[in-house]
């Protein structure tokens, strides 16, 4: 049912922790599921980020999404992270079962936390980032995906 990179990243979750004073910390739920991520980013004055790490309270498909998207925004802009989208992530671990694709959307949600709470902090707008929600299944339609 799971790609084997997706069991790779569930059995060995990579940028696993926190970063203390961390740039910017987002943190978003799925109240339908219970689920909760937290991701750290580490964002230098040239705009990058440098270190990255996550903790989520969830699912394989989550923890699995999780250590993707971090890997996936190490190293880049804050522009470049933010086209790190679900899809993104689903397609680096060769797919996600149609019933997790929503689990994805809490590590891209969880990076626009992240960047978002950067840009707070920073009293900047990130060209392209509006507010993100904190629970993801808010006014979301049944069966949208
Ligand atoms: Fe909720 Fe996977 S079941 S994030």
């Amino acid at each position: 049912m799971y790609s084997e990179k997706v069991m790779d990243h569930f059995q060995n979750p990579r940028n696993v922790g926190e970063i203390e004073n961390a740039s910017g910390v987002g943190t978003v739920g799925n109240a339908k599921c219970g689920d909760i991520m937290r991701m750290y980013l580490d964002i230098d004055d040239n705009g990058i980020i440098q270190d990255v790490k996550f903790k989520t309270f969830g699912c394989g498909a989550a923890v699995a999404t999780s250590s993707m998207a971090t890997e996936l925004v190490k190293g880049k802009s804050i522009q470049q992270a933010l086209e790190v989208t679900n899809k993104a992530v689903m397609e680096a671990l060769d797919g996600l079962p149609p019933v997790k694709v929503h689990c994805s959307l809490l590590a891209e949600e969880a990076i626009h936390a992240a960047l978002w709470d950067y840009a707070e902090k920073h009293g900047i707008k990130i060209e392209g980032l509006s507010k993100p929600k904190t629970d993801i299944s808010e006014g979301e339609e049944e069966e949208e995906y």
